[in-house]
């Protein structure tokens, strides 16, 4: 099977509509549907998160979700002075210095966890990459709780939040999953409660789910396409990143009226569905290490301005580890189920072997 046939599958078996949808208009930069722009193009995709003003708290947008699943004010739903410091807050410990101080807490537990593949075992890279994430974000947030069980804590909060707030999908009782979800999670990072117990949840939330879907699905391209050759250089991580695109969607709604590159106008209350796997071309081409997209496409996948991701280093510092410490055994998948309830396309499971 293609790299890119086993990766559309994540998106088929979660999100088909949605898919089948983004597809049917991506080539067109911008299309009007009623009060929904979607939104491929790539300067077009920028404007709409940096020149567009933003309302941060509307329900359905990212910053909504995170308002409604942390009791609100931090960072995705912050503006201005009081998002400037919550964000110096939190990227002293996503900076660089930060990253490395944090790194042997993964790279310790690659080396563990990957040994039966030495004797021709198996390994699901899927509890591998939860554990990573939830040690990671327990490290960050300074909560002494077990890495799987955060982790397990956080996808499900963000499951049950992304299904409480689709319009159509939405059930009698999933706001009250969600709020129990949430209380788990919120008890796990921070059992004494206080001023930092939403911030610490909502960055468990964005730590988790992204990279519990962005490690196993650049592993199972790096499989299928076997791109281990490449596995030492830095540009391996940032193409299967810029290809697999986690978060491919974000939903941002507008607090002005604007324009987009193009000369489409953008009224106020208007919904932007932001593509971000067409700005960065994922769905076009292959990854080439060699000879990678520019790195201004490429981090687009981590969004743009001043909200862009402050976990950007991390994610692909923890990307090139996983890649690296897989390349030796030059793995192929085994078997891959797709994750029908994650907030973002995800595998399931995805067992790797060596060849
Ligand atoms: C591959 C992994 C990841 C991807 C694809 C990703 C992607 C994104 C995107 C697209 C945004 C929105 C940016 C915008 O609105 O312009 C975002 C925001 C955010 N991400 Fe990540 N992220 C990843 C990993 C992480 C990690 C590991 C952390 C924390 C350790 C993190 C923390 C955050 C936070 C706190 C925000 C909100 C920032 C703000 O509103 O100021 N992310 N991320």
């Amino acid at each position: 099977m293609s790299a890119r046939s086993r990766d559309r599958r994540v998106y088929l078996g979660s999100h088909p509509v949605l898919f089948a949808l983004l597809a049917a208009t991506r080539r067109r930069p911008v299309t009007r549907l009623g009060r929904t722009l979607l939104i491929h193009d790539r300067e077009a995709f920028v404007a709409g998160l940096t020149r567009i003003p933003l309302d941060r708290t509307a329900p359905g947008t990212t910053g909504g979700a995170a308002g409604r699943l942390t009791g609100g004010d931090l960072l995705f739903d912050q503006q201005g002075d009081d998002h400037r410091q919550t964000r110096r807050a939190t990227s002293d410990a996503l900076g660089a210095t930060g990253v490395q101080r944090l790194r042997p807490l993964w790279t310790g537990l690659l080396d563990r966890r990957l040994e039966p593949l030495a004797d021709g075992g198996r390994v699901d890279l899927v509890p591998v990459a939860a554990e990573i994430a939830g040690t990671t974000a327990a490290a960050l947030v300074g909560a002494a709780v077990d890495g799987p069980e955060l982790a397990d804590a956080a996808r499900a909060a963000a499951a049950a939040a992304a299904r409480d707030h689709l319009p159509g999908l939405r059930r009698r009782g999933t706001a009250d999953v969600a709020r129990a979800a949430t209380e788990r999670l919120t008890a796990l990072v921070a059992p004494d409660g206080g001023s930092e117990a939403g911030l610490a949840t909502m960055l468990a939330v964005a730590a988790i789910t992204t990279t519990v879907a962005a490690l196993p699905r650049a592993a199972a391209w790096a499989c299928d396409a076997d791109l281990w050759a490449y596995a030492d250089s830095p540009a391996l991580a940032d193409e299967l990143l810029r290809v697999t695109a986690p978060t491919p969607l974000l939903p941002r709604v507008a607090a002005e009226a604007g324009e987009l590159p193009g000369g489409c106008p953008v009224r106020a209350g208007d919904r932007m569905l932001l593509v971000a796997r067409h700005a960065v071309d994922a769905h076009r081409g292959e990854p080439d290490p060699e000879r990678p997209a520019p790195a201004r496409t490429a981090q687009l996948v981590f969004g743009a301005g001043p909200h862009a991701c402050p976990g950007a280093r991390l994610a692909r510092v923890q990307v090139a580890d996983m890649l690296r410490a897989l390349a030796p055994y030059r793995p192929v998948v085994v078997r891959a189920r797709v994750d029908r309830r994650s907030a973002l396309p995800s595998w399931r499971s995805l067992v790797v072997r060596a060849s």
